[in-house]
């Protein structure tokens, strides 16, 4: 693996920041009169001290979450979902109107749009007809100013994983950050890639409480990476990104893995039924293999179907304008009791 000099990727700007610090850095307890904040209380009853400012960094979690994925706290960034750390990143790495990232379509729409906001390239790299990495050719686009690569993994909208050589291949010889998006990670036959950014300092892995933790409501993503990186993170970031409530329900929902495992087991064991009923209905072409909670299925004059399945209450995503995904929809697993109405549905509007 050639040395990188993660320093030198960083924009000069933000090399050179002197980021916001409130006296609470400093001061935790005492006679908290300096950060201008409510002292008669909030309207709100709780004992979460609502109306303080919450921590910059949020210890705790990032203590449980390390734990859970073997890695260091200091290893841990916690963001408004990933898309908050999807977005910080191409704000500490990418010049506007000069640097590009690097994306393999079909793939998860943020990217794109964050990069848009930021007025950074996008190139493309489709994904080959099987929906995996073409190495050779994001190594011969990755000629210029490409500071990011987005890998997805478990990829959205197609669904499967992909082959972790081939990642690494791209994490050790890439000369940029790789960015390897895992929010779907826990419904994987794959494992985690996490602990592989004690090995590459320029890994950075997205995770998310929004799919498997089921916490979509409370935002909170997290982004793994060597220390270097997590701390111009901290740095970038808004100085009071979590809040209080965020950081309470995420350490409650460590209390609670077994449920957290058990609901995953369920998702996966629903996940293969719904794709063998899919296999089995009429006009459904093809269903796609799953590492994820939710099934890309090709199937006859998809858009109309999505359109009749919406007319009947059941809402499913159309994907058929995505390149590779011609005819294609992706339908979220649901609770058993939805899952059948949506294939009964699926059923109506297809006789
Ligand atoms: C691949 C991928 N990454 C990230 C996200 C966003 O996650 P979050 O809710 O943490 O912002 C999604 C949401 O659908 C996704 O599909």
């Amino acid at each position: 693996m050639a040395a990188i000099d993660i320093n030198s990727l960083i924009r000069e700007n933000i090399r050179k920041l002197t980021p916001y610090r409130s006296a609470r850095d400093d001061f935790q307890d005492g006679l908290l009169l300096d950060a201008n904040e409510n002292s008669l209380g909030s309207p709100v009853r709780s004992p979460l001290d609502l109306h303080r400012y919450p921590p910059t960094l949020h210890e705790g979690v990032r203590k449980k979450i390390a734990q859970w994925r073997h890695v260091d706290p200091d290893n841990i960034f916690l963001g408004v979902g990933s898309d908050e750390p999807i977005d910080l990143l191409m704000r500490i790495f990418c010049e506007p109107g000069r640097d590009s990232i690097i994306i393999t379509p079909p793939t998860y729409g943020m990217y794109e749009v964050s990069a848009h906001i930021n007025n950074l390239g996008v190139k493309k790299v489709l994904l080959t007809g099987n929906f995996q990495l073409d190495t050779e050719e994001i190594f011969r686009a990755a000629e210029g100013p490409d500071k990011l690569l987005f890998l997805c993994s478990p990829n959205n909208p197609t669904s499967n994983s992909m082959k972790r050589t081939e990642m690494l291949k791209l994490i050790s010889r890439f000369p940029g950050i790789v960015v390897v998006d895992e929010a779907y990670i826990d419904f994987s036959r794959d494992e985690t890639l996490a602990s592989a950014v004690q090995q590459y300092p320029n890994l950075v892995v997205l995770q998310t409480f929004s799919k498997s933790m089921g916490l979509a409501g409370i935002r909170l993503g997290i982004a793994i990476a060597q220390p270097e990186i997590i701390e111009v993170m901290v740095k970038v970031k808004a100085p009071y990104n979590i809040n209080r409530l965020t950081a309470d329900v995420a350490m409650k929902a460590f209390e609670n893995r077994e449920l957290i495992k058990f609901n995953i087991e369920k998702i996966k064991e629903e996940r293969e039924w719904v794709a063998e009923q899919l296999s089995m209905a009429p006009g459904v072409e093809k269903v796609y293999p799953s590492d994820a909670n939710f099934i890309l299925f090709k199937i006859r004059n998809a858009l109309t179907v999505y359109k009749k399945l919406a007319e009947k209450g059941v809402i499913v995503r159309y994907r058929g304008n995505e390149p590779l995904c011609e005819e294609c929809l992706r339908v979220t697993i649901g609770m058993p009791d939805e899952n059948i109405r949506f294939l009964k549905t699926l059923k109506e509007v297809l006789s």
